[in-house]
């Protein structure tokens, strides 16, 4: 079963309510939020007020996307504002087991994130430990990016790796996903999928989400 996790990056933020509202009644499974530092990445975003405001108005799993340096120094705010899912990237820390043993000891689920061009063997040593392996599909920083093609042998193998030592998990993939290659991605063992412009830039956001999950596999 293909989750799709829009990213509010793509939303109006000075409407988040009412786009929420439209993607939960799109069949959307969670919201995917984008945390920006202007140091990890070259763009700044939006912070924990934010996710504290959007677990008011929404049941859905609320899948935060680290993309900052020190995440270990804003874990505990993120998890007290409503996040249930925490994705860190492995390149913005120097201990990631310990990392992601504090998203969990804060009752949080916990994901970790490799940019294009970071290999799986980052992280081979915790995927015991964690509950999604997010593999960016572009560069983070923007919305609206093109999906980088040596990333589905990267998903394949991904795949293989969850397979292996902690069958089960979820394999999220991020960036330049729509209902073109949505199917390939799939084809590839992605199971959760976020999607920024392909979900908000639709004239017709619960065709699009519908079609996005029912994408035959390729
Ligand atoms: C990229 C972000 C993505 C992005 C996806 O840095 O992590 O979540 O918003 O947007 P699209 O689907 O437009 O590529
Ligand atoms: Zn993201």
């Amino acid at each position: 079963m293909i989750k799709i996790a829009p990213s509010i990056l793509a939303a109006d933020f000075a409407n988040l309510e009412r786009d929420i509202k439209k993607v939960e009644a799109a069949g959307a499974d969670m919201i995917h939020v984008d945390v920006m530092d202007g140091h990890f990445v070259p763009n700044i975003t939006i912070g924990y007020p934010v996710v504290k405001s959007l677990r008011k108005v929404t049941g859905l799993v609320l899948d935060v996307h680290l993309m900052i340096e020190n995440p270990e120094n804003y874990i505990h705010e993120f998890a007290k504002s409503g996040a249930d899912i925490i994705t860190v990237h492995a390149e913005a820390t120097n201990h990631l087991h310990r990392l992601v043993q504090m998203i969990k000891d804060e009752g949080v689920k916990a994901g970790v994130s490799l940019n294009p061009a970071t290999p799986l063997c980052m992280v081979e040593q915790v995927i015991q430990d964690i509950d999604m392996l997010l593999i960016m599909s572009v560069n983070p920083g923007f919305g609206g990016q093109k999906f980088i093609e040596s990333v589905y042998d990267k998903l394949r193998n991904a795949k293989q790796l969850i397979d292996r030592l902690n069958p089960g998990i979820d394999l999220q993939v991020d960036g330049g996903v729509g209902e073109d290659n949505i199917g390939r991605v799939a084809g590839c063992g992605a199971n959760v999928i976020v999607a920024g412009s392909a979900v908000f830039n639709s004239k017709d956001m619960h065709g699009t989400i519908q079609a996005m999950k029912k994408a035959e596999c390729r």
